[in-house]
């Protein structure tokens, strides 16, 4: 699984929506011919569907002498559609994926079985005009609705023309080979034009689903910046009287006599209130984000920096940090305070998920516009879901995590002009990288450069 975000948002999967709002590009529609009217919500309408219809018949020549020769031919065939009813419903039995989409039971069958003779039927009505094919334009709606996949209508339709010529081979109609040749091109209008309605049903969901997964990530990043401002002004109430409390015991633990037993149950109070401190800052930073201030500066320093000061790390104890510091980095505009931070969430995250003996690797690549810098560790990976969720705020599988750390290093990159990417594997370990412009043209919040 690989989580991709850049520093332009998220990258989203588009569904072929443009191709699905542009299907009969070829065709001189009119603006108006976009309206949603036919079926729900179906990017054609009927005026659009028509006119396939009609380009189908003109494409294969389909005439009025066709149409005469499916009148006549009706009377003689129509008598005998139930052989067509039996083997096409017989053949279906045969295929579970077919089978699959009757759980109506016993009334569906019937339905089916009076749908299709409807069909035939009116394969030999004589008029194949906008009615007709607004008739046949529900079909693929139909079997979208149902699941049936669409191979099924070639074979379905082959099945529909053998059992007519074995029909047509049995009443020797007068003039039998001009009309089967009439029924064998309405037969293939009907194909395309039930693909062509399965297309644009299929493009109605892309766009139903499009619209539900867009609603809900309004809905989310409502509720996200609501529950971020709660959490920032509660962190906000929270910073001050924090500070009091752990100066005021920092004061008392001083006055204590150093062999006091006390004084370790006052270093624990204050390593609890450093963490909380650190809690209240990361909602601080999430929720009030600083604009950069770009200084021209130099990442590789400041990687090597980050890298020894967290080697102290209580974090790092059991788990080895590995960088190679590279000379040639160069200088780019960045804003040092926010890239350190960027680093520390990075190396931390890596710490906390390796195991007791783990290497985390800190790489620095130049490349030639860019610099990417990767954090790669080998613990125990993140399964799908959670690699997915890892940049949204308070997101955490962490006990003990504010599911802040992932989404302020987003930030701090975009804010940079650059990417982020996430790679995991269960049990794999799990890699980051960062990738920063190496100059700064013009990013959001007023970059220099
Ligand atoms: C030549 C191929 C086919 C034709 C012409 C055809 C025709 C139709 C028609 C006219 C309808 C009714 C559409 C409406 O609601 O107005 C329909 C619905 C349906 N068809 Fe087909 N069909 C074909 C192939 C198949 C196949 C192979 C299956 C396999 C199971 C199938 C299963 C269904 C189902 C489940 C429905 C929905 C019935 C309901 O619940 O009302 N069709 N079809």
């Amino acid at each position: 699984m690989e989580c991709n975000l850049h520093g332009t948002g998220v990258e989203v999967t588009h569904l072929g929506l443009e191709r699905a709002e542009n299907p009969v590009s070829s065709y001189a529609f009119r603006p108006e011919d976009w309206t949603i009217e036919h079926h729900g919500s179906t990017g054609y309408n009927g005026r659009m569907s028509v006119a396939i219809f009609d380009e189908m018949k003109t494409y294969v020549g389909f005439t009025a002498a066709d149409a005469a020769n499916l009148t006549a031919l009706g009377p003689l065939v129509i008598p005998h559609v139930h052989n067509v009813l039996d083997r096409f419903y017989g053949t279906i039995m045969r295929f579970p994926a077919a089978r699959r989409v009757l759980v109506g039971g016993e009334a569906q069958m019937r339905r089916l079985r009076e749908h299709l003779s409807n069909w035939l039927r009116q394969l030999f009505c004589g008029t194949y005009d906008a009615e007709y094919a607004g008739r046949r334009w529900a079909i693929g709606h139909a079997h979208v609705l149902v699941g049936l996949p669409q191979h099924y209508m070639f074979t379905a339709m082959e099945l529909v023309w053998q059992e007519f010529n074995t029909i047509v081979a049995a009443v020797k109609p007068p003039d039998a080979e001009a009309r089967l040749k009439s029924l064998h091109k309405l037969l293939l209008i009907e194909l395309g034009f039930m693909l062509e309605s399965y297309k644009a049903s299929y493009g109605d969901r892309v766009r139903q689903l499009e619209h539900d997964a867009m609603q809900d990530r309004v809905r989310r990043a409502e509720q996200l910046a609501e529950i971020g401002q709660l959490a920032a002004s509660l962190a906000h109430e929270i910073k001050n009287p924090l500070a009091g409390i752990s100066g005021a015991i920092q004061v008392i633990r001083d006055d204590l006599d150093p062999s006091d037993q006390h004084r370790v149950v006052l270093e624990e109070v204050l390593r609890h209130i450093d963490r909380l401190d650190g809690t209240v800052k990361d909602l601080l930073t999430y929720a009030r984000p600083q604009r950069p201030r770009f200084k021209p500066g130099d990442l590789g320093a400041i990687v090597s920096r980050v890298a020894t000061l967290l080697k102290k790390e209580p974090a790092f104890e059991r788990v080895s940090l590995e960088w190679s510091p590279i000379v040639e980095a160069g200088q780019i505009e960045l804003d040092e305070h926010q890239i350190e931070q960027l680093l520390v969430n990075l190396l931390l995250n890596a710490a906390h998920a390796s195991r007791p003996g783990d290497v985390v690797q800190l790489l620095l690549a130049p490349e030639s516009a860019w610099l990417s810098i990767t954090v790669r560790d080998q613990g125990v990976g993140m399964d799908e879901e959670t690699c997915r969720r890892a940049f949204e705020p308070f997101f955490t599988t962490k006990s003990r995590g504010t599911g802040l750390g992932l989404p302020i290093c987003q930030r701090i990159v975009e804010a940079h002009g650059g990417s982020i990417t996430l790679r995991s594997r269960v049990g794999g370990g799990t890699s980051v990288t960062v990738r920063m412009p190496r100059r700064q043209v013009s990013v959001e919040g007023g970059a220099n450069g």
